[in-house]
């Protein structure tokens, strides 16, 4: 990646007062999440790589929780509330404090095309600082549809942006259309958003008139052209899934160029932040929720559910495993089928193999925990904390009643409730006798099949 070129700042402007009915959803649109992380905060990530000097957030009036995400993705963004919608122009004018005097670049950004990259948004930038005054990224359309319709002259100048609602057929016919991410030269922004008019079908301030204004002054405008899959907006569910699928594809790639083994990528989903290291395999059908860390050269078996767990080099996770947040497997651990693990240290090389429920535990380096164990950590008020010390045993089909502490190499007896501490070293079992009735099972079969 080139470094941002500090000669000129940048300021963001990303609109978002839309209403996005078309979600059906009580959830604002551009909260709905995309790899784990909400669709706003995907733009304002790559907004953030260009570092500007400003970002403005344009909402409607009540939009709190967007707000509220838009603090923890880009804490220095400044708040616009537009009000009413009168179109994309308007919505850039209610940052007018922000852009009024401001001689850098402006790049402006939907809070619903969530898939941007940084690099596209650099190159828009330098094609703004190689003496364009408004550069605008567009797209070949595999479906033109309602977008707008990019006019380029032969000489390669960008003469219109003509909205589909007022195209004429062969505008129509135009393939090239307009993703509306733009950067303008902020110096020339607020005149020519003053002399956009709404004589329009929807009577709206469209943005896209900026173009055939700044060619009326001879102010120079050019396309920049990306990919289709990267200026998606999401207006519905059935666009949401898209861009899901998107983003998947190319964590997928990223974890393959990073050096993951991923027998069947397209069974893995990852999150926006899951990180891999070298030598990772995933098998097929694993599932990373945000938070995960895999080291070098790590196991992740078929069907595990992995979310806030960080896991060292060469432990072996699943089949079947769920790994909650908290999970901190240490190197060499071996975390089986049907293990849960939640907010929990598993020190080097323990095993937790079989069908287990570890919770608010210490498990000490080499342990081994039997089959069927489960810390009983909830009393229906608190949670209590398990420790289980280096080198202990835990026998199979254990109930460990937290709070309690088993020492270092010390043993359970299999079936037992463990409700004290034991000393390091030392057994523990729960004395129930057996009693055996003998022919017991045999009478019961004949009483059975006679009254039948
Ligand atoms: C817009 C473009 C169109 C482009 C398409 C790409 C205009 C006039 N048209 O059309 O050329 O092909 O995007 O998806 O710009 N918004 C506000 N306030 C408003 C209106 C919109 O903040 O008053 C925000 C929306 O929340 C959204 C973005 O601006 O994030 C785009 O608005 P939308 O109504 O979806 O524009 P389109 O009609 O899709
Ligand atoms: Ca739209």
């Amino acid at each position: 990646m080139t470094p941002p070129d500090h000669t000129q700042p940048v300021s963001i402007i990303v609109l978002a007062a839309g209403e996005g009915t078309r979600m059906k959803s009580s959830l604002p649109k551009v909260l709905h999440p995309i790899g784990g992380r909400p669709m706003l905060a995907h733009v304002l990530a790559a907004a953030g790589a260009l570092e500007p000097v400003h970002t403005a957030l344009v909402l409607a009036p009540g939009m709190d929780d967007v707000a509220a995400t838009a603090q923890t993705a880009a804490p220095d963004f400044q708040l616009f509330i537009q009000k009413p919608a009168l179109g994309t122009a308007h919505a850039v004018l209610a940052a007018r404090a922000l852009i009024e005097g401001f001689t850098g670049d402006v790049v402006i950004l939907y809070g619903d095309t969530p898939l941007i990259r940084p690099e596209t948004l650099k190159d828009m930038v330098a094609a703004r600082r190689a003496g364009a005054g408004v550069v605008v990224l567009g797209f070949e359309a595999e479906d033109p549809g309602a977008y707008g319709r990019l006019v380029v002259e032969p000489s390669g100048a960008l003469s219109a942006i003509v909205e589909a609602s007022e195209a004429d057929e062969t505008t129509r016919a135009l393939t090239l259309c307009n993703s509306g991410v733009m950067a303008v030269d902020g110096a020339l922004l607020p005149d020519l958003l003053d002399a956009v008019g709404n004589e329009n079908a929807k009577q709206e301030y469209y943005l896209t008139d900026i173009v055939a204004i700044a060619n009326k002054r001879g102010i120079a405008c050019v396309a920049v052209e990306g990919q289709e899959r990267e200026v998606l907006g999401v207006n519905s569910r059935a666009e949401l899934a898209q861009a899901e699928g998107i983003f998947q594809d190319r964590m997928r790639q990223a974890a393959l160029d990073g050096g993951v083994t991923l027998a069947d990528p397209s069974s893995v989903y990852f999150s926006y932040d899951t990180e891999l290291a070298r030598d990772v395999t995933v098998a097929p059908h694993v599932v990373f929720g945000p938070g995960v860390y895999v080291g070098e050269g790590a196991l992740i078996n078929a069907f595990s559910h992995l979310e806030g767990a960080h896991i060292a080099a060469q432990a072996r996770i699943g089949p079947f495993a769920r790994l909650r947040p908290g999970a901190e497997i240490g190197e060499d651990v071996h975390i089986g089928n049907f293990v849960e693990v939640k907010k929990s240290v598993i020190e080097t090389g323990a095993k937790v193999n079989h069908l287990s429920y570890i919770g608010d535990t210490f498990v000490g380096a080499k342990a081994n925990i039997g089959a069927g164990t489960i810390t009983c950590n909830y009393d229906g008020f608190d949670k209590h904390r398990t420790h289980i010390g280096k080198g202990a045993s835990i026998g199979s089909n254990n109930s460990l009643i937290a709070p309690v502490t088993i020492g270092d190499g010390a043993y359970t007896g299999s079936g037992s409730v463990i409700r004290k501490d034991v000393a390091a070293d030392a057994l523990a079992l729960n004395d129930v006798k057996q009693k055996t009735f003998p022919r017991w099972a045999a009478k019961f079969r004949a009483r059975k099949s006679k009254s039948e």
